[in-house]
């Protein structure tokens, strides 16, 4: 007996002919078995429907008092999410009774046999594709959750990208090698998990970021050509495209160029896709850093938004408008986002975003300017325009009647960052967006090191990434000008994959920690071990890595790696249906060496 109270059947004899969705393929009056849950009971008087779905759909069956009287006196108990096996004819439904919703809606199954397997409690929400159930209940109860179709379709997505992405990897001279995930720090730039050791009081391995290092030891032992869908570890922030724990398509090869991996990602990523019903163009478009910081403010541009930045900045270096000429001085920087046809921008709306900008992205204000059908402006920074800038603004903008033009005067990074989310916003919703579902593009020629709040030079992606083979003087003259091997694909606006080419040299790779301030006893600490792989006799070498939870994302059309990850985070890091991270017994505790003491926060 359960906790409804209802007398249990076992399968017996039965066993499942057809999954729920898949029943057309017999013919009406045959015989099947179908098992499953009760998505939906109505009763109609006489006559039970169910809704009896699987993971392929729904079908609907019938208990008919004349058909199967005690089949029908116990329908009459069934709730949603019950699950059931039952014998039955195909019929076909009357014409007044088809649904064309549904692709089995032209049958239904007339019940001769119910046998009811489990009889769960009331569940937290209906099990529909569409769903406004906050989200943090739908991970408490997930497993509901995980029965909606959407979700199920995230699956299959994720089943059939690594399936496809393992043939075409293996098909091109890869193998698939595991790393270790009790492992040493890695520098990928984010916080390491770390799991204390029983054996060794006081010492931790950390959970890896990326199994960076060591896919350029298999390629310093020989392997060639590795890679791995690998599970990875940052403790980060998270956002709607940052978790916790994620996965990765990670690759590496030898004796090659950027060139010779750029045809491999491009292929791989079409295979991928494809094998997800979504046919990409190729050849992939490229652009270059500079390119893509110029024209759209950021290095993952959805390029399908037909809106560009202008660059103002040398216009208003010897301007009127103190505001601008101080930025400039300062060394920062003035661009323009114009947007042709804007009438949607009115007055206030422009206001709003100007209070948007200020408030979430810590603008200094957002100066406009409105061309009116005669061709007049309107604006609050027209009165500290000297005659250069207008002519500049005219001519660099293209201005014409009905043009709104927005303006950004801050540090480089910060303009950017500004007019970049201006841009998709206001792009998306004027619907500038050009007719291409999907607009892949090769992201390339990347600096090799920024400056970090403090001022030093570091990495923009890793620190083994290979300078430039041609920029390797620069090194010692102008390292801020020296650009890295690195290179990203990016997929509709979203950053797929990042790798590089790696310093295979032990001295070069030195002479990259030096620049980024390892004095030779914290080089020696932190990456002594590399440095001593790389002499053993590495051969030239790269790789990338492919967010796979990101790429699911993208053919799922989601809009967040929560809808795409079977059990994901929340958005505070917690596993809401486990219920991690816990409190451990003081045994564990003790066995580890370990007494908690939480510091002040
Ligand atoms: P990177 O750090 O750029 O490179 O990571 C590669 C790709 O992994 C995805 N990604 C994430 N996805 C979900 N949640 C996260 N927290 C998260 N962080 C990263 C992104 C990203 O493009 N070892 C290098 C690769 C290499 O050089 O070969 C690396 O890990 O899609
Ligand atoms: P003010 O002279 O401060 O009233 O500024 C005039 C207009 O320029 C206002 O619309 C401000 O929002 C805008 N503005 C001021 N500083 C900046 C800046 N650094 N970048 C963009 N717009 C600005």
């Amino acid at each position: 007996m359960t906790t409804t109270g209802i007398e249990l059947d076992g399968m017996g004899s039965l066993r499942r002919s057809h999954r729920c969705g898949e029943v057309m393929s017999s013919a009406v009056g045959s015989e099947v078995v179908l098992a499953g849950w009760v998505h939906r009971r109505r009763d109609h008087g006489g006559v039970i429907f169910v809704d009896l779905r699987d993971k392929t759909g729904l079908v609907q069956i019938v208990f008919r008092p004349e058909s199967t009287p005690e089949a029908h006196a116990r329908a009459h108990a069934l709730r949603s999410e019950w699950v059931l096996m039952v014998r039955g004819v195909i019929e076909r439904r009357s014409d007044d009774t088809i649904n064309p919703n549904l692709p089995t809606g032209t049958i239904e199954i007339d019940v001769r046999e119910l046998r009811i397997l489990n009889s769960g409690s009331v569940p937290p929400f209906a099990i529909e594709d569409e769903t406004d159930v906050d989200e943090q209940i739908r991970l408490r109860h997930r497993l509901h959750d995980l029965r909606r179709a959407p979700l199920q379709r995230a699956l299959q997505i994720r089943h059939d990208l690594a399936r496809a992405v393992r043939e075409s990897l293996s098909s091109q001279g890869f193998m698939e090698i595991e790393t270790p995930i009790l492992a040493r720090a890695t520098p990928e730039g984010a916080r390491d998990f770390l799991v204390p050791s029983r054996h060794h009081p006081g010492q931790f391995y950390a959970l890896p970021q990326s199994p960076q290092i060591m896919k350029q030891l298999f390629m310093i032992a020989g392997c060639d050509r590795y890679y791995q869908i690998a599970r990875c570890f940052r403790d980060e922030d998270q956002r709607a495209d940052r978790q916790l724990e994620f996965t990765q398509v990670d690759l590496e090869m030898s004796f090659v160029g950027v060139e010779e991996i750029l045809a491999v990602l491009e292929r791989v990523t079409l295979e991928g896709c494809q094998a997800c019903g979504v046919v990409l163009p190729t050849p992939f478009k490229r652009i270059t850093y500079a390119e893509a910081m110029g024209r759209y403010g950021c290095d993952k541009p959805d390029t399908r938004i037909q809106l560009e930045l202008v660059d103002l900045t040398s216009e208003f270096s010897t301007s009127e408008f103190k505001a601008f000429r101080d930025v400039v001085a300062g060394g920062g920087i003035v661009k323009a986002l114009p947007i042709a046809r804007a009438d949607e921008l009115t007055r206030g709306e422009i206001d709003r975003l100007e209070k948007f900008v200020r408030k979430e992205l810590g603008a200094k204000g957002l100066g406009w300017i409105r061309v009116e059908a005669d061709g007049s402006w309107k604006s609050p920074i027209t009165k500290f325009l000297g005659a250069a800038e207008t002519a500049a603004i005219e001519k660099r903008c293209q201005v014409e009647p009905g043009m709104v033009i927005l303006f950004q005067a801050d540090a480089k990074d910060k303009a950017n960052a500004i007019l970049s989310r201006l841009r998709e916003d206001i792009g998306r919703r004027l619907g500038r967006v050009d007719g291409r579902a999907w607009d892949p593009l090769l992201v390339v020629d990347f600096p090799l090191f920024e400056r970090d709040e403090k001022g030093q030079l570091t990495y923009v992606h890793q620190p083994f990434v290979a300078p430039v083979e041609e920029d390797l003087p620069l090194l010692d003259t102008d390292p801020q000008k020296v650009r890295g091997t690195h290179y990203d694909v990016v997929l509709n606006g979203t950053e797929l994959g990042s790798g590089s080419l790696r310093n295979h040299r032990s001295d070069v790779q030195r002479k990259v920690l030096a620049i980024m301030g390892y004095g030779p006893e914290k080089m020696e600490q932190s990456f002594g071990f590399m440095l001593d792989a790389l002499d053993t006799g590495a051969p030239p070498h790269g790789g990338f890595a492919f967010g796979f939870d990101r790429w699911v994302m993208k053919l799922a059309g989601s809009e967040s790696l929560r809808d795409v990850i079977p059990f994901p985070k929340s958005q505070r890091g917690q596993d809401l249906l486990m219920e991690a991270p816990s409190p451990v017994d003081e045994g564990q505790l003790e066995e580890l060496s370990l007494r908690v003491r939480l510091a002040p926060v």
